[in-house]
Protein backbone atom coordinates (compact mmCIF):
# COMPACT_ATOMS: atom_id res chain seq x y z
CA UNK A 1 0.00 0.00 0.00
CA UNK A 2 0.94 3.40 -0.85
CA UNK A 3 1.48 6.28 1.36
CA UNK A 4 0.62 8.99 -0.40
CA UNK A 5 2.74 12.45 0.73
CA UNK A 6 2.72 14.27 -3.09
CA UNK A 7 -0.44 16.30 -2.49
CA UNK A 8 1.40 19.28 -4.30
CA UNK A 9 1.88 17.74 -7.26
CA UNK A 10 -1.41 15.91 -7.55
CA UNK A 11 -4.15 15.20 -5.30
CA UNK A 12 -6.68 12.41 -5.47
CA UNK A 13 -9.64 13.13 -7.24
CA UNK A 14 -13.00 13.71 -4.60
CA UNK A 15 -16.39 11.91 -5.44
CA UNK A 16 -17.72 14.47 -6.06
CA UNK A 17 -15.66 15.52 -8.70
CA UNK A 18 -15.65 11.96 -9.82
CA UNK A 19 -19.42 12.04 -9.70
CA UNK A 20 -20.08 15.49 -12.02
CA UNK A 21 -17.43 14.25 -13.92
CA UNK A 22 -19.47 10.76 -14.78
CA UNK A 23 -22.54 13.00 -14.64
CA UNK A 24 -20.97 15.22 -17.53
CA UNK A 25 -19.23 12.73 -19.98
CA UNK A 26 -22.30 12.26 -21.79
CA UNK A 27 -22.86 16.01 -22.46
CA UNK A 28 -23.82 17.66 -25.71
CA UNK A 29 -21.85 20.57 -26.95
CA UNK A 30 -22.66 23.63 -24.47
CA UNK A 31 -23.19 25.88 -27.09
CA UNK A 32 -25.85 24.09 -29.09
CA UNK A 33 -29.39 25.55 -29.23
CA UNK A 34 -31.24 22.40 -28.06
CA UNK A 35 -32.15 21.11 -25.19
CA UNK A 36 -29.57 18.91 -24.43
CA UNK A 37 -27.07 21.74 -25.30
CA UNK A 38 -29.08 23.80 -22.75
CA UNK A 39 -28.48 21.14 -20.27
CA UNK A 40 -24.76 20.98 -20.88
CA UNK A 41 -24.29 25.20 -20.78
CA UNK A 42 -26.32 24.74 -17.18
CA UNK A 43 -23.46 22.59 -15.87
CA UNK A 44 -21.20 24.59 -17.33
CA UNK A 45 -22.44 27.64 -16.03
CA UNK A 46 -23.12 26.10 -12.33
CA UNK A 47 -19.39 25.10 -12.28
CA UNK A 48 -18.46 28.92 -12.96
CA UNK A 49 -20.77 30.37 -10.05
CA UNK A 50 -19.02 27.88 -7.81
CA UNK A 51 -15.97 29.37 -8.86
CA UNK A 52 -16.61 32.44 -8.43
CA UNK A 53 -17.95 32.06 -5.16
CA UNK A 54 -15.02 30.29 -3.63
CA UNK A 55 -12.56 32.85 -5.42
CA UNK A 56 -14.56 35.70 -4.40
CA UNK A 57 -14.81 37.01 -8.07
CA UNK A 58 -17.80 37.56 -10.35
CA UNK A 59 -18.88 34.16 -12.39
CA UNK A 60 -18.10 37.07 -15.84
CA UNK A 61 -14.32 36.97 -14.36
CA UNK A 62 -14.19 33.09 -14.62
CA UNK A 63 -12.32 31.68 -17.83
CA UNK A 64 -12.35 27.59 -17.69
CA UNK A 65 -8.96 26.09 -18.89
CA UNK A 66 -6.74 23.29 -19.54
CA UNK A 67 -5.23 23.64 -15.74
CA UNK A 68 -2.80 25.79 -14.28
CA UNK A 69 -0.33 26.35 -17.19
CA UNK A 70 -2.36 27.43 -19.74
CA UNK A 71 -4.34 29.49 -17.22
CA UNK A 72 -0.82 31.30 -16.15
CA UNK A 73 -0.01 31.65 -20.15
CA UNK A 74 -3.28 33.26 -21.08
CA UNK A 75 -2.75 36.35 -18.26
CA UNK A 76 1.08 36.73 -19.12
CA UNK A 77 1.02 36.85 -22.62
CA UNK A 78 -2.75 37.67 -23.34
CA UNK A 79 -1.89 40.71 -21.12
CA UNK A 80 1.44 41.91 -22.44
CA UNK A 81 0.20 41.85 -25.94
CA UNK A 82 -3.23 43.72 -24.98
CA UNK A 83 -1.00 46.58 -24.17
CA UNK A 84 1.30 46.14 -27.14
CA UNK A 85 -1.51 46.51 -29.10
CA UNK A 86 -3.12 50.09 -27.12
CA UNK A 87 -0.06 51.46 -26.79
CA UNK A 88 2.27 50.39 -29.20
CA UNK A 89 5.22 50.14 -26.63
CA UNK A 90 6.91 47.22 -25.59
CA UNK A 91 5.87 46.34 -22.59
CA UNK A 92 7.57 45.58 -19.18
CA UNK A 93 6.67 42.29 -17.11
CA UNK A 94 7.95 42.05 -13.39
CA UNK A 95 8.43 38.42 -11.80
CA UNK A 96 9.85 36.42 -9.59
CA UNK A 97 12.40 33.58 -9.43
CA UNK A 98 10.64 31.64 -7.37
CA UNK A 99 7.97 30.90 -10.07
CA UNK A 100 6.30 28.22 -12.13
CA UNK A 101 7.96 27.43 -14.70
CA UNK A 102 4.54 27.90 -15.95
CA UNK A 103 4.65 31.90 -14.85
CA UNK A 104 8.91 31.82 -15.35
CA UNK A 105 9.10 29.98 -18.92
CA UNK A 106 5.70 32.35 -20.74
CA UNK A 107 7.21 35.31 -19.40
CA UNK A 108 10.91 33.97 -21.05
CA UNK A 109 9.70 33.24 -24.26
CA UNK A 110 7.98 36.91 -24.89
CA UNK A 111 10.79 38.41 -24.12
CA UNK A 112 13.33 35.76 -26.64
CA UNK A 113 10.43 37.10 -29.39
CA UNK A 114 11.29 41.19 -28.56
CA UNK A 115 7.45 40.93 -27.33
CA UNK A 116 8.56 42.47 -23.66
CA UNK A 117 10.90 43.31 -21.25
CA UNK A 118 10.92 41.88 -17.94
CA UNK A 119 12.45 41.92 -14.04
CA UNK A 120 12.88 38.76 -12.56
CA UNK A 121 13.05 39.85 -8.58
CA UNK A 122 14.74 37.81 -6.17
CA UNK A 123 13.34 36.17 -3.48
CA UNK A 124 13.93 36.58 0.68
CA UNK A 125 16.10 33.58 1.43
CA UNK A 126 13.10 31.73 3.07
CA UNK A 127 11.50 32.06 -0.35
CA UNK A 128 9.03 34.74 0.19
CA UNK A 129 8.70 37.79 -2.15
CA UNK A 130 9.01 41.23 -0.57
CA UNK A 131 6.70 44.05 -1.80
CA UNK A 132 9.12 46.49 -2.31
CA UNK A 133 11.25 44.21 -4.04
CA UNK A 134 8.64 44.21 -6.36
CA UNK A 135 7.55 47.90 -6.30
CA UNK A 136 11.25 48.89 -6.78
CA UNK A 137 11.33 46.79 -10.56
CA UNK A 138 8.68 48.83 -11.51
CA UNK A 139 9.14 51.37 -14.67
CA UNK A 140 7.15 53.45 -16.88
CA UNK A 141 6.34 50.33 -19.52
CA UNK A 142 5.54 48.16 -16.53
CA UNK A 143 1.86 46.34 -17.91
CA UNK A 144 1.81 43.15 -15.00
CA UNK A 145 3.39 41.46 -12.44
CA UNK A 146 3.22 37.99 -11.50
CA UNK A 147 4.20 36.65 -7.75
CA UNK A 148 2.84 33.48 -6.95
CA UNK A 149 0.55 33.45 -3.75
CA UNK A 150 2.08 30.36 -2.68
CA UNK A 151 5.23 28.64 -3.74
CA UNK A 152 4.58 25.28 -4.55
CA UNK A 153 8.27 23.75 -3.54
CA UNK A 154 9.06 25.55 -0.04
CA UNK A 155 5.12 26.91 0.78
CA UNK A 156 6.48 30.36 1.00
CA UNK A 157 3.36 32.18 1.40
CA UNK A 158 3.24 36.07 -0.03
CA UNK A 159 1.86 39.31 0.61
CA UNK A 160 -0.38 39.14 -3.22
CA UNK A 161 -2.81 41.65 -1.04
CA UNK A 162 -0.38 44.55 -0.17
CA UNK A 163 1.66 43.85 -3.68
CA UNK A 164 -1.61 44.37 -5.26
CA UNK A 165 -2.52 47.39 -3.35
CA UNK A 166 0.66 48.94 -4.08
CA UNK A 167 0.85 48.40 -7.76
CA UNK A 168 -2.38 49.29 -8.77
CA UNK A 169 -1.26 53.34 -7.08
CA UNK A 170 1.36 53.02 -10.02
CA UNK A 171 -0.97 51.72 -12.78
CA UNK A 172 0.22 47.99 -12.38
CA UNK A 173 -2.11 44.91 -12.87
CA UNK A 174 -1.42 41.62 -10.45
CA UNK A 175 -1.71 38.25 -11.52
CA UNK A 176 -1.13 35.35 -9.05
CA UNK A 177 -0.88 31.91 -9.59
CA UNK A 178 -2.63 30.45 -6.77
CA UNK A 179 -2.25 27.18 -8.03
CA UNK A 180 -1.22 25.49 -4.87
CA UNK A 181 -2.51 28.15 -2.28
CA UNK A 182 -6.04 27.36 -3.05
CA UNK A 183 -6.43 23.73 -0.94
CA UNK A 184 -5.12 25.80 2.46
CA UNK A 185 -5.61 29.04 1.84
CA UNK A 186 -8.69 31.86 1.66
CA UNK A 187 -8.13 33.18 -1.43
CA UNK A 188 -9.80 36.79 -1.96
CA UNK A 189 -9.82 38.19 -5.42
CA UNK A 190 -12.12 41.06 -4.88
CA UNK A 191 -10.65 41.55 -1.37
CA UNK A 192 -7.48 41.18 -2.40
CA UNK A 193 -8.19 43.39 -5.31
CA UNK A 194 -6.00 41.33 -7.61
CA UNK A 195 -6.38 41.26 -11.51
CA UNK A 196 -6.11 37.77 -12.84
CA UNK A 197 -5.21 34.91 -10.83
CA UNK A 198 -4.50 31.01 -11.97
CA UNK A 199 -5.15 27.62 -10.68
CA UNK A 200 -5.49 23.87 -11.31
CA UNK A 201 -8.15 21.76 -10.62
CA UNK A 202 -5.93 18.65 -9.79
CA UNK A 203 -4.28 20.08 -7.04
CA UNK A 204 -7.57 20.08 -5.05
CA UNK A 205 -9.28 17.15 -5.62
CA UNK A 206 -10.51 17.83 -9.45
CA UNK A 207 -9.46 15.89 -11.80
CA UNK A 208 -6.08 16.94 -14.28
CA UNK A 209 -6.94 18.78 -17.01
CA UNK A 210 -8.81 21.73 -16.09
CA UNK A 211 -8.34 24.61 -14.58
CA UNK A 212 -9.02 28.40 -14.54
CA UNK A 213 -7.89 31.60 -15.11
CA UNK A 214 -9.59 34.44 -13.34
CA UNK A 215 -9.27 37.37 -15.28
CA UNK A 216 -11.02 40.26 -14.02
CA UNK A 217 -13.68 43.20 -16.05
CA UNK A 218 -10.97 46.04 -17.58
CA UNK A 219 -8.42 43.63 -17.71
CA UNK A 220 -7.52 43.59 -21.58
CA UNK A 221 -6.51 40.47 -22.40
CA UNK A 222 -5.55 39.01 -26.22
CA UNK A 223 -6.54 35.32 -26.55
CA UNK A 224 -3.82 32.57 -27.32
CA UNK A 225 -5.75 30.72 -29.18
CA UNK A 226 -8.59 31.48 -31.87
CA UNK A 227 -12.14 29.93 -32.95
CA UNK A 228 -15.67 29.77 -32.18
CA UNK A 229 -14.82 32.75 -29.47
CA UNK A 230 -16.80 30.77 -26.32
CA UNK A 231 -15.51 32.07 -23.27
CA UNK A 232 -15.89 35.88 -23.67
CA UNK A 233 -13.74 34.98 -26.49
CA UNK A 234 -10.80 34.90 -24.87
CA UNK A 235 -10.58 30.85 -25.01
CA UNK A 236 -12.06 29.48 -27.92
CA UNK A 237 -13.30 25.59 -27.94
CA UNK A 238 -16.39 23.78 -27.30
CA UNK A 239 -16.83 23.97 -23.30
CA UNK A 240 -15.47 20.73 -21.30
CA UNK A 241 -18.50 20.77 -19.68
CA UNK A 242 -17.78 17.45 -17.58
CA UNK A 243 -14.24 18.61 -16.59
CA UNK A 244 -15.61 22.01 -16.04
CA UNK A 245 -18.35 20.68 -13.83
CA UNK A 246 -15.82 18.18 -11.66
CA UNK A 247 -13.58 21.44 -11.17
CA UNK A 248 -16.43 23.25 -9.81
CA UNK A 249 -17.75 20.68 -7.65
CA UNK A 250 -14.16 19.87 -6.56
CA UNK A 251 -13.53 23.69 -5.25
CA UNK A 252 -16.69 24.33 -3.47
CA UNK A 253 -16.18 21.06 -1.45
CA UNK A 254 -12.54 22.12 -1.03
CA UNK A 255 -13.58 25.60 0.28
CA UNK A 256 -16.19 24.70 2.25
CA UNK A 257 -13.71 21.99 4.13
CA UNK A 258 -10.92 23.86 4.09
CA UNK A 259 -10.48 25.30 7.41
CA UNK A 260 -10.42 21.91 8.93
CA UNK A 261 -7.84 21.04 6.03
CA UNK A 262 -5.66 23.47 7.15
CA UNK A 263 -5.73 22.62 10.87
CA UNK A 264 -5.16 18.75 10.10
CA UNK A 265 -2.50 19.75 7.81
CA UNK A 266 -0.87 22.15 9.95
CA UNK A 267 -0.90 19.52 13.16
CA UNK A 268 -0.18 16.68 10.97
CA UNK A 269 2.94 18.82 8.95
CA UNK A 270 3.74 20.30 12.27
CA UNK A 271 4.20 16.44 13.93
CA UNK A 272 6.28 15.25 10.51
CA UNK A 273 8.77 18.15 10.75
CA UNK A 274 9.31 18.32 14.19
CA UNK A 275 10.20 14.67 14.74
CA UNK A 276 12.25 14.75 11.00
CA UNK A 277 14.33 17.53 11.94
CA UNK A 278 15.45 15.92 15.55
CA UNK A 279 17.28 13.36 12.95
CA UNK A 280 20.95 14.67 12.76
CA UNK A 281 20.97 16.50 9.37
CA UNK A 282 18.23 17.05 8.66
CA UNK A 283 16.68 20.81 7.98
CA UNK A 284 13.27 22.48 7.46
CA UNK A 285 13.54 25.14 4.49
CA UNK A 286 11.16 27.89 3.71
CA UNK A 287 9.47 30.36 6.36
CA UNK A 288 10.08 29.94 9.85
CA UNK A 289 6.91 32.04 10.87
CA UNK A 290 4.02 29.02 9.87
CA UNK A 291 1.67 32.28 8.96
CA UNK A 292 4.00 32.74 5.87
CA UNK A 293 3.77 28.90 4.63
CA UNK A 294 1.29 26.35 3.39
CA UNK A 295 0.25 24.03 6.07
CA UNK A 296 0.60 21.22 3.52
CA UNK A 297 4.19 21.40 2.58
CA UNK A 298 6.76 20.05 4.45
CA UNK A 299 9.69 20.85 2.97
CA UNK A 300 13.66 19.49 3.89
CA UNK A 301 17.37 19.48 2.93
CA UNK A 302 19.01 15.80 3.74
CA UNK A 303 22.81 16.57 4.11
CA UNK A 304 24.59 13.10 2.90
CA UNK A 305 22.02 11.71 1.10
CA UNK A 306 22.26 10.43 -2.18
CA UNK A 307 18.76 11.69 -3.96
CA UNK A 308 18.67 9.18 -6.85
CA UNK A 309 19.09 6.35 -3.79
CA UNK A 310 16.79 8.35 -1.58
CA UNK A 311 13.90 8.20 -4.01
CA UNK A 312 14.45 4.66 -4.99
CA UNK A 313 14.44 3.64 -1.44
CA UNK A 314 11.11 5.80 -0.82
CA UNK A 315 9.57 4.04 -3.80
CA UNK A 316 10.50 0.88 -2.61
CA UNK A 317 9.11 0.99 1.06
CA UNK A 318 5.78 2.80 -0.90
CA UNK A 319 5.77 6.50 0.04
CA UNK A 320 5.40 8.54 -2.47
CA UNK A 321 6.83 11.88 -1.70
CA UNK A 322 9.10 14.49 -4.17
CA UNK A 323 12.20 14.93 -4.54
CA UNK A 324 11.48 18.65 -4.96
CA UNK A 325 8.72 20.06 -7.69
CA UNK A 326 7.19 17.74 -9.71
CA UNK A 327 5.46 19.73 -12.34
CA UNK A 328 7.82 19.67 -15.10
CA UNK A 329 9.11 16.85 -18.02
CA UNK A 330 11.03 14.18 -15.71
CA UNK A 331 14.19 15.63 -16.28
CA UNK A 332 16.50 15.78 -13.19
CA UNK A 333 17.98 19.25 -12.79
CA UNK A 334 19.11 21.70 -10.30
CA UNK A 335 15.50 23.64 -8.96
CA UNK A 336 15.48 27.31 -9.87
CA UNK A 337 13.92 27.60 -6.50
CA UNK A 338 16.05 26.07 -4.88
CA UNK A 339 19.14 27.64 -6.39
CA UNK A 340 17.47 31.03 -6.27
CA UNK A 341 16.78 30.67 -2.12
CA UNK A 342 20.23 29.21 -1.90
CA UNK A 343 19.07 25.82 -0.31
CA UNK A 344 21.71 22.72 -0.44
CA UNK A 345 21.54 19.46 0.33
CA UNK A 346 19.45 16.82 -0.90
CA UNK A 347 15.40 17.80 -1.53
CA UNK A 348 12.63 16.41 0.29
CA UNK A 349 8.99 17.71 0.03
CA UNK A 350 6.48 15.92 1.93
CA UNK A 351 3.11 17.50 1.03
CA UNK A 352 -0.08 16.81 2.94
CA UNK A 353 -4.01 16.54 1.18
CA UNK A 354 -7.25 16.30 1.63
CA UNK A 355 -6.93 12.59 2.08
CA UNK A 356 -3.84 12.59 4.18
CA UNK A 357 -4.66 11.31 7.79
CA UNK A 358 -1.91 10.66 10.98
CA UNK A 359 -1.65 6.97 9.90
CA UNK A 360 -0.08 8.38 6.34
CA UNK A 361 2.95 10.64 9.34
CA UNK A 362 3.57 7.13 11.44
CA UNK A 363 4.03 5.35 8.35
CA UNK A 364 6.43 8.16 6.50
CA UNK A 365 7.85 8.60 9.75
CA UNK A 366 8.27 4.80 10.29
CA UNK A 367 10.09 4.80 6.60
CA UNK A 368 11.98 8.08 6.57
CA UNK A 369 13.74 7.34 10.39
CA UNK A 370 14.85 4.28 8.56
CA UNK A 371 15.81 5.35 5.71
CA UNK A 372 17.77 8.68 5.79
CA UNK A 373 20.47 6.68 8.65
CA UNK A 374 20.77 3.74 6.13
CA UNK A 375 21.45 6.10 3.55
CA UNK A 376 23.85 8.17 5.23
CA UNK A 377 25.65 5.29 6.34
CA UNK A 378 25.91 3.85 2.95
CA UNK A 379 28.08 5.44 0.13
CA UNK A 380 28.64 8.93 -0.67
CA UNK A 381 26.85 11.96 -1.96
CA UNK A 382 26.00 13.75 -4.95
CA UNK A 383 25.05 17.44 -5.15
CA UNK A 384 21.23 18.42 -4.21
CA UNK A 385 18.59 17.77 -7.54
CA UNK A 386 15.22 18.13 -8.01
CA UNK A 387 13.55 15.83 -9.91
CA UNK A 388 10.81 17.38 -11.99
CA UNK A 389 8.57 14.97 -13.12
C1 LIG B 1 2.42 26.77 -8.69
C2 LIG B 1 2.00 25.99 -9.89
N1 LIG B 1 1.59 26.64 -11.00
C3 LIG B 1 1.22 26.00 -12.10
C4 LIG B 1 1.21 24.62 -12.15
C5 LIG B 1 0.78 23.95 -13.42
O1 LIG B 1 -0.54 23.50 -13.32
P1 LIG B 1 -1.09 22.38 -14.35
O2 LIG B 1 -0.44 21.10 -13.95
O3 LIG B 1 -2.56 22.35 -14.12
O4 LIG B 1 -0.76 22.84 -15.70
C6 LIG B 1 1.64 23.89 -11.01
C7 LIG B 1 1.75 22.42 -10.95
O5 LIG B 1 1.71 21.63 -11.75
C8 LIG B 1 2.03 24.60 -9.85
O6 LIG B 1 2.45 23.97 -8.76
Amino acid sequence: MTTYLDHAASSPPRPVARAALDAGLASANASAGHLAGQQARAAVETAREQVATALRCSPHDVVFTSGGTEADNLAIKGVAWAAQRRTGRIPHLITTAVEHPAVLEAVRWLVTRGEATATVVAPAPDGRVEVDAVLDAVCEDTVLASVMTANNELGAVNDVAAMARALREREVALHTDAVQAVGTLDVDVQGWGIAALAISAHKFGGPQGVGVAVLRRGLAVEPLSHGGGQDRGVRSGTFAAALDAACGAALEEAVRDREALRRRCRSLSDRLAAELISLDGVHRNGPTDPAHRLASIVHLSLDGVDPDRLALELDRAGLAASGGAACGSGASAASPVLQATGVSGTPLRLSLGWTSTAADVDRALDVLTTVIPRLRAGAGTRPGVAARP
